[in-house]
Formats: C-alpha cells, structure tokens, sequence
C-alpha cells in the first residue's frame, strides 16, 4: 500500500471518527435552491462566563446567525433555533418550520451557538477544569441574555423591542428550548421541541430497544434473528484468538482486536456495531431500514455474522476501518485543543458524564445484542476523559439534580407544543401523550425518527408528520398571539356574524 494511500485512509479517519459520535452533528438542513440568496448575518454577543456568580463579570463572544428579512420594521417577533451540541450553520435560517413560521408571521429568525460547540469558546482550552462552565443552565442564561439583548434598544434600534419570543429546537436542543420555558418563562412565549429527551437517566437501555422494535418493524423478524444469530457467534468466536482474527477481517478493524481487552470488545460493539445501527435508525428517512435489512437477511449469504460484515462494512457512511482500540479513543477525546478533530465528541461526553448520563448500552435484553456495551463502559470513558473524579456518584448526583432543576417527564410548562418520532430511539426519555396538558400538546408521530418535524412543510415523508407539523404551526402561531382566523367559508363563523348583525338591526329598529 502507497503512502498516498495511508494518508488518505488517515485523512478519512478522522473525519468520520469524528462524525461518528451521532449524537454530536447539526440535523441536517435539506438544500433549498430558492432562497440560496437570502442574506445570513453572523454576529457576536459578549456573555457573562458564570451567569450566576456576580461577582464574576468576566464574558466570551457567543456566536450567532440571523436572518432579519422578514421581520417587521418595528415590534418584530423573535424566533430562535436554539443551537444544540453542534457548530451552527446557514441551512436553518433558509428553509424548515421555524424558516416558513418567520415568514408567516413577519418575525426576525435568529440561530444560536452552544457555549463550547462551533467557534463560541469560552475558555482558552476544554481541559476538565475548564469545561465547568459547560453546564445546561449557563447555557440557557446565555439564552436568556442573548434574548435580552435582541429585545434591547441596542439591536438594530429596538426593532424587536416589543417582539414576541418563540424558541425552536429538536433534541437536546429542544429539551433546551423548554427548559427556556420553565426558567425563564418571562423571556419566552412559545416553544417548539422536536425530539427532546426531557428525563436523565443514567441506563438508557431504552435506545437498543426502540432500534430494535424499528428494525422489526420495518425489515420483518428475520432481520433481528439475523442480527442476533450474528452477535452470538461473533461472541463465541472472541473467545478463540483465531475467531478474533476473522472478525477483524471480515469487518474490516483498524488493527486486530485485542479480544482479551472487554473495553477493546466494547469499543468494537459500539463503534463498530451499535452506533451504526444507531446512525442507521435515528437518521431514517423511509425505505433506510428496510434496505438495511435486505443485506441482514440476504440468503444468499449463508453466514449471519457475513451478512451482518457486508451492512456494516457497505454503510453508507463509509468507514474506511473500524477503531477498536479503547487506549486510542480515549488518546482521541483527550485532546484539550478546541480545534481536536474530536472535540465535539469530548463535550458532549463531558455533558453526559456530569447531567444526563443516557448511555446507550445493551443492559435489557430485548434487542440481539447481547452485553456487548456495558455500563461499566461508559463509567470508565468518564473518568478517562475527565478524570478520576468524574465518577459514577458524581455522575448520579448530577443527574438527580438535572431532574430536580428541570422536573424530568413530571412537569410541562404551558405554550410548548412537542413532537416525538415513533421510530426516535430517543423517544422514551421525552414526553409523549400521557405528559401532554392543554396548553402543552405532545404529537406522537408514528414512523418517523428523530428531528424529522422541524423541516420544512410539503416534504410529505408521511401523512401523519405534514399533519403534526400543521399543527405545530398552528400552536405556535396561537402562542405567539397569532390565531389563525377560520376560513370565511366555514359556516361557525358566520353564526355568529349573521346573529350580530341581525342584532344590530333589531336594535337599530329599536331605538328608530
Ligand atoms: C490536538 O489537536 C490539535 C488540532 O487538531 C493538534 O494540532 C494537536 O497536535 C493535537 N494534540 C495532540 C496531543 O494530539
């Protein structure tokens, strides 16, 4: 093999190490030629660094991008798209549901970095000790500055002054977005989450559940049978130093794998393994899964561990090999370097490790894949990323305290209208339509994964999801002080008209 070679397979690696992390992208706005145009302002703001020591009055710039096109010249609503653990870019402000609702209602569309994510740094570094203002609640007092700030004299000339706010996010964005409701509920009128996970938890065996109830669904029995068959030869094969040679063969492993090493075993599972099934699931548009399932399940290849190596190996994301090596994803995600090619992955882990914990792992039993990815796993990755001191009482103190702050499943705050995808592995940590009240609707939607709702109307990717995100629009619109008028044909309408001015003519008789 030529150096050439070697560099580029280097050069791929760590690109897709790096995207690899699925939780860790922006969702990905669909292209929209027509309104390539459209004029995407980016601007700065300084923010407090610890918005709740006042003492501290040290600020960083946050980074933000705006399309002010549609907004009213005076008294313009505010509609933001929160940013979630990704660097932001332009795609949201040109088209999707937040886009066409600013259109709608003439209000400026606004787009906000996460503290640490993209180029809003903080801090000189992501060193452990610097990530402690990387928390959920400075966040959302970032939020709530940046809120302040457009509605003040000193953006564009007060134009938004007395503006209407309405937030917009899906997945832990929008968990983000409502949690804006409930902290800061003077600051926020309406609020949109797509997919937001509202519960900690530490154990999140759920995921591989709802993975495997979509793989079911959508690509017949046979296909988890398969994938089970596999799972289990594949383990049994681990045990025989020639076993663990044909699977790092047939799946193609950056170095052989060490299958004395469980976190080398585990790595493989879930690199290798789970978060592909993950990728495959949580970013389904229709017909994904079922052609994913065709390879599982294909016949003509008489070994299920083969057939499982071929889907992997011929993903769509094209993996040039995968990492198995525990000693080098941790070597990856301990580089404090803002500009480290897993940087992203760093932070969100770090999140996960001191609030949410949501660890993905195979602790139930209703999925095919074993105990490939154990708790434990992910006990260690905090503590080797971060620290010994970033343990599992840390871990569970944090989490408990999430859910205090933020009141999990047991509270939804009014005017926030949320929407779960039926196939969103992330869905058992949202609410769904037990959690709804009146004036905070939750809108199940079946067949669709994660953050398919904030798109843009029209797509038609179901009927059921055009539907929901009719009525999204209609909430929000009514939240922001917008009802849509019926229709002048309905007849309801005319009742009432008719009845009054049949009034108004009897009392003008009346008085005549
Ligand atoms: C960390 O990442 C940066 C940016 O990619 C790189 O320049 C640096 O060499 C890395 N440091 C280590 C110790 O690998």
């Amino acid at each position: 093999m030529g150096s050439k070679t070697t560099f580029i397979s280097g050069w791929l690696l760590i690109f897709i190490t790096s995207a690899l992390a699925i939780r860790d992208f922006e969702p990905v706005a669909p292209s929209s030629r027509s309104e390539d145009h459209i004029h995407i302002d980016e601007g700065w703001l300084r923010v407090r660094l610890n918005h709740f020591d006042a003492s501290n009055t040290e600020t960083f710039p946050m980074r933000y991008l705006f399309n002010g096109r549609f907004a009213r010249l005076y008294d313009a609503d505010i509609l933001i798209f929160v940013g979630g653990e990704w660097a932001i870019s332009d795609g949201w402000l040109r088209t999707g549901l937040a886009f066409e609702l600013a259109r709608d209602i003439e209000a400026g569309l606004f787009y906000t970095e996460h503290r640490y994510y993209g180029e809003t740094w903080p801090t000189a570094n992501t060193a452990s000790s610097e990530l402690r203002y990387l928390t959920v609640d400075q966040a959302l007092g970032d939020l709530a500055q940046f809120i302040q700030y457009v509605k003040s004299d000193d953006f564009e000339r007060g134009r938004y002054k007395n503006g209407k706010v309405g937030l917009v996010g899906c997945s832990y964005a929008g968990s983000m977005a409502t949690w804006m409701k409930l902290a800061y509920p003077h600051l926020v009128d309406a609020v949109f989450s797509d997919s937001g996970p509202l519960h900690a938890q530490e154990d999140f065996p759920e995921y591989l559940e709802v993975i495997t109830e979509a793989l079911r669904s959508q690509g017949g029995e046979e296909c988890v049978a398969s994938i089970a068959e596999a799972v289990e030869r594949m383990t049994a094969m681990l045990e025989q130093p020639a076993g663990a040679t044909t699977i790092s063969n047939l799946f193609n492993t950056c170095t052989q794998i060490q299958a004395s090493v469980p976190l080398d075993v585990a790595t493989f599972f879930w690199y290798g393994i789970t978060e592909t099934f993950a990728y495959l699931v949580q970013y389904a548009t229709p017909g994904d899964i079922p052609d994913a399932c065709r390879v599982i399940t294909d016949t003509s290849v008489p070994d299920a561990v083969q057939r499982l190596a071929n889907w992997i190996t011929s993903h769509p994301w094209p993996q040039p090999c995968i990492e198995t090596r525990y000693t080098e994803v941790v070597a990856a995600h301990t580089n404090t370097s803002f500009r480290a090619p897993d940087v992203t992955m760093r932070l969100w882990t770090y999140q996960t490790c001191v609030e949410y914990g949501w660890y993905q792992t195979t602790s139930s039993d209703r999925h095919p894949f074993l105990n490939a990815v154990p708790l434990e796993y992910f006990h260690q990755m905090c503590k080797d990323f971060f620290g010994v001191n970033f343990n599992e009482e840390l871990l569970r103190s944090g989490i408990a305290r999430t859910n205090h702050f933020f009141a999990g499943l047991t509270f939804l705050p009014d005017n926030v209208v949320s929407v779960a995808g039926g196939l969103d592995p992330w869905s058992p940590m949202g609410p769904n339509v037990t959690h709804a009240t009146p004036l905070a609707p939750v809108y199940v939607v079946p067949n669709v994964s994660h953050c398919r709702a904030i798109r843009p109307t029209g797509e038609n990717e179901t009927l059921e999801l055009e539907a929901a995100k009719q009525s999204v629009i209609t909430h929000m619109r009514a939240f922001l002080g917008r009802p849509i008028p019926p229709p002048a044909a309905e007849a309801p309408a005319l009742v009432p008209a008719f009845t009054l001015i049949i009034l108004a003519g009897l009392l003008t008789l009346g008085r005549a």
